[in-house]
């Protein structure tokens, strides 16, 4: 029995994941597994210990797997997987250097988000959050003609800041609402996509000054960390919904507080934030015309069970060597 454990590859799991990709991970029969089993994250002390060694990783997007966690797993380690598709937690320039595989799990996940998203809007625009908090404190009187009005779809103009998997999947489902007018802007023009949707590629200036609905779908990069700040928000319409599912860094949150206290824009509703989970004290939270979830984006039972699987499949995959259903080209 020792032997064969000594041949089997060590790997650790830094969270209690969704069944599915646990029994995949435990059937398998290939690898011994450590794991941080909480639904809470785990301590940096506990996952630099849990790291040393092993020869695969899987992770969550709450883990920031830097140099320093490379450096305590140690030259074993062959393959990181990612619970997410979103990796602007991993240190890829490192993870290349060592010649690190990285799973992750794009377009399973598309749907999910791009679904939420467009619930995110119509709650932001339409001010369920509030307006379902006046019917229960009383502040809803009578029917009034202008009490809890927004702004509606049709007949609008959506700007979406990275026109990729998640970006066209919700474009594609805000059609049929009745948007006259498509706006984008990626790295490149997104031919397919555009011709769909009929959407414009444009600058960003563009798509802030035009939009009614700006839609941030881009991952998080360098390049669009802090994009979305003072400038871009004087140049949005005073009656213009921000929404930001990707990641919380592409927003300069002191200055989206200053647009929204000072009408340069209607609303905002964000999944994502820096930090996460948002201080219960951070004033975007004390604003009626912002509206905050927990990023849920992916949030369905089906969805995180499938994720689970495939980051599970990714790392067996990356620790025999072999292809992985979704492997991040780095
Ligand atoms: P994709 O890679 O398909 O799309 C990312 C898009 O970002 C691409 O179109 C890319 O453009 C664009 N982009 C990159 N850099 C820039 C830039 N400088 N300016 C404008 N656009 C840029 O990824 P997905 O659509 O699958 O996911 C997008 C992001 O959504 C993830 O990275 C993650 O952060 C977030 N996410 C959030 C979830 C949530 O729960 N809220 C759930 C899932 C994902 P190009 O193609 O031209 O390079
Ligand atoms: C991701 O996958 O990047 C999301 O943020 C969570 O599903």
């Amino acid at each position: 029995m020792t032997s064969v454990l000594q041949q089997l590859m060590k790997v650790f799991v830094t969270r209690r994941i969704p069944p599915a990709g646990q029994a995949v991970l435990t059937q398998a029969g290939v690898c011994s597994i450590q794991q941080w089993d909480s639904e809470e994250p785990i301590p940096q002390a506990e996952l630099l210990a849990g790291v040393a060694g092993k020869d695969g990783l899987l992770c969550l997007l709450s883990d920031r797997i830097d140099k320093k966690v490379l450096d305590a797993a140690g030259p074993n380690l062959k393959v990181i997987s990612t619970l997410s598709v979103g990796y602007d937690h991993l240190a890829i320039d490192e993870i290349k250097k060592r010649g690190i595989r990285v799973g992750y799990t794009p377009d399973i996940l598309t749907d999910a988000t791009a679904e939420l998203t467009v619930a995110l809007l119509l709650a932001t625009s339409r001010r369920l959050p509030e307006s379902i908090l006046e019917v229960k404190n009383g502040g809803w009187t009578t029917w009034k003609p202008l009490w809890m009005c927004g702004y509606g779809l049709s007949g609008s103009t959506v700007g979406i800041i990275g026109l990729g998997r998640i970006g066209r999947a919700i474009g594609y489902r805000l059609k049929p609402f009745g948007v006259k007018r498509f706006l984008y802007t990626s790295r490149q023009p997104k031919l397919e996509a555009a011709a769909e949707l009929k959407a414009e590629f444009v600058s960003i200036d563009k798509l802030a000054k035009e939009s009614d609905f700006v839609i941030v779908t881009c991952s998080l990069v360098p390049e669009t960390q802090g994009m979305c700040n003072r400038d871009f928000f004087r140049k949005m319409k005073e009656t213009s919904v921000f929404i930001n599912t990707s990641r919380g860094a592409v927003v300069n949150q002191e200055d989206l507080y200053e647009a929204l206290v000072n009408g340069e824009i209607a609303a905002a509703g964000l999944d994502v934030t820096t930090p996460e989970p948002l201080p219960t004290d951070n004033p975007l939270l004390s604003l009626k015309n912002c509206v905050i979830l927990p990023h849920i984006g992916s949030a369905t039972y089906s969805t995180r069970n499938v994720m689970s699987a495939l980051a599970a499949n990714n790392l067996l995959a990356g620790l025999n060597g072999e292809d992985m259903p979704s492997e991040l080209k780095l």
